[in-house]
């Protein structure tokens, strides 16, 4: 693969980081690899430290937050390459122990959820032939885990991205006004984004399924399993089974980068390069 224009939310640290330096050594120095992170010194600060070893990858501002911002990125990419090869929506919020969930869902739901429709809907129509969208999601985003009531919600064969988008905005409402137990939601944000995140791809990659078949186009989403990062480690007295970073970046890359003329998976979550139940 040369001359690959990639693209990774959230790489300025944790797995975005070790993503976007295994995709510089494993594309070499002809691709364009953009490490975009929402903060300007942070992001800048992790491009020296892999221009230190010896890498080249390209900063660019990117708030998953924000249409303006990730409207801006899309515009960079669109006016220097014309496309985007490789693009992995990593980004996400962290959930704090110090916080309820009432007060952190909205931010969360907002980076985690809208975050990666937004670069579905920015960067899906900018996609070359044989280019991979990956969102990085969890083994908790199978639907398998939310109670069976709520899966009409979520039916991945009949609703549309807005719909997800929604469902997940009703579900904020739910945790702020102290419902969602009484809905049979789980009261742990973290399930429900994740299963939305995965809804969404599957979503994703129905719409387009046709032209990405055409096209040689793979979408999907991706557990990368347990990382050592200071987003999971408050939650766990033993990191010592925790991959890191780089570890849990191989098959992740693995999935981005797999050749042309390869199907599957597609429209799937994959962890360690396997497909993982839906229901
Ligand atoms: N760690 C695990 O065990 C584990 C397990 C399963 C899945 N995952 C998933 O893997 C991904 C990476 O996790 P991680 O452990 O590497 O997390 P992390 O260390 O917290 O890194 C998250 C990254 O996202 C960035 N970010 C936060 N809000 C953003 C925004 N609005 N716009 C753009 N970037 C934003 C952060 O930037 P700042 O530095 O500015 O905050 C940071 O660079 C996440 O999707 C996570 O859910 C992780």
């Amino acid at each position: 693969m040369v001359n690959k224009v990639v693209l990774v939310s959230g790489a300025n640290q944790g797995l975005g980081f070790a993503l976007v330096e295994a995709l510089c050594r494993n594309l070499g120095p002809e691709a364009s690899v953009y490490l975009t992170a929402r903060n300007a010194a942070r992001g800048e600060e992790a491009v020296r430290q892999l221009r230190e070893r010896g890498l080249s990858p390209i900063f660019h501002l990117l708030d998953v937050t924000g249409d303006a911002s990730v409207a801006a990125l899309a515009e960079t990419i669109r006016a220097r390459h014309g496309g985007v090869d490789i693009v992995i929506s990593n980004a996400a919020a962290r959930i704090s122990r110090d916080l309820s969930q009432a007060e952190q869902v909205g931010l969360f739901v907002n980076t985690n959820n809208h975050g990666a429709y937004r670069m579905i809907r920015a960067f899906g129509p900018m996609l070359r032939d044989n280019a991979r969208f990956i969102v990085v999601a969890s083994g908790f985003g199978s639907l398998r885990n939310l109670s069976a009531d709520l899966h009409g919600k979520f039916d991945i064969a009949r609703r549309s991205l807005d719909d997800i988008e929604q469902v997940m905005d009703d579900y904020v409402h739910f945790i702020e006004t102290d419902q969602a137990k009484a809905q049979h939601w789980p009261e742990r944000i973290n399930i429900p984004s994740k299963v939305g995140q995965v809804a969404s791809i599957k979503i994703m990659a129905r719409l387009m399924k046709e032209e990405a078949s055409r096209r040689g186009i793979l979408i999907n989403a991706v557990c990368p399993g347990l990382i050592d990062t200071d987003a999971s480690r408050p939650w766990f007295d033993d990191m010592s089974s925790a991959q890191s970073p780089a570890q849990a970046a191989e098959d992740v890359v693995w999935l981005a980068t797999l050749g042309p003329r390869i199907e599957a998976p597609y429209g799937e979550l994959v962890q360690h390069r396997k497909v993982l139940p839906w229901l």
